[in-house]
């Protein structure tokens, strides 16, 4: 169930029996070479999706764009400050809380997020208690990163081993090709092999790693792995979903 594809009628029938809602969120910024600048938010959207199918979950709107400050020298790169993103979060989660929603699975594309979501579940949380005390709702909020689902790890080193990398992988690239055939792009990738490590700023991240790639070859990116990826990802986010909302 997409929330944005439901009527209010169906959205209260759904909370008669269940206060879960998948979240995705993600990025929009540049993927490398042969990358969309889409890559996260979509990755978050699809596997956020089927998670919410296969689990039987409402799904909220995609959070499209976050916090991505580093990737800002490459055009088409679009950033939410932190505190932006903090108070975005902090707003998607407290206008669905007043539904009677409780249980917010944040289904995430994009590293360069993880901070920030979980300050902003804090913000959350404290902002529950300074306004209700004890009588503040029962809200939790949870952070799964796709990527490390289980089962993703072992399918990524068995599909694209060494080459991974860490920015603009193949495992990302392929979830985009697999959900959006119609826009695969190709490009030469040199030197084949990204270089790996560390960077500062937007300008450092840029000089380090001229195409946007970091550690990853990209060029192995293929539909089909994509859909195995989402396939590995749905199975082991699922069950993380079911055990959340269940727990006591
Ligand atoms: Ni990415």
């Amino acid at each position: 169930m997409l929330l944005h594809l439901c009527t209010w009628a169906e959205v209260e029938a759904y909370l008669k029996n269940s206060k879960g809602i998948v979240m995705p969120i993600g990025s929009t910024e540049q993927h490398g070479p042969n990358g969309l600048i889409g890559t996260d938010a979509i990755c978050a959207e699809v596997i956020g999706r089927e998670v919410g199918a296969a689990a039987g979950a409402m799904v909220g709107p995609t959070i499209a764009v976050g916090m991505a400050v580093h990737h800002m020298e490459f055009p088409g790169s679009m950033t939410l400050k932190p505190s932006t993103l903090l108070a975005v979060i902090r707003d998607y989660v407290a206008s669905l809380a007043e539904h009677g929603f409780e249980r917010f699975f944040f289904v995430n594309g994009h590293g360069g997020n993880v901070p920030t979501i979980r300050a902003a579940f804090y913000e959350v949380y404290a902002e529950l208690r300074a306004l209700k005390g004890a009588n503040a709702p029962d809200v939790r909020c949870a952070l799964v990163n796709w990527w490390e689902a289980p089962g993703v790890g072992a399918l990524s080193r068995e599909l694209f081993p060494g080459v991974e990398g860490s920015h603009a992988t193949p495992s990302e690239v392929s979830v985009t090709q697999y959900a959006y055939p119609e826009a695969i792009k190709s490009a030469p990738m040199t030197p084949q092999v990204a270089p790996s490590g560390g960077f500062h700023d937007a300008r450092d991240f840029r000089r380090r790693y001229p195409d946007g790639r970091i550690g990853s070859d990209p060029s192995l990116a293929r539909p089909e792995h994509g859909r195995r990826m989402v396939e590995a990802a749905v199975a082991g986010i699922s069950d993380q979903y079911r055990r959340f909302v269940e727990e006591a």
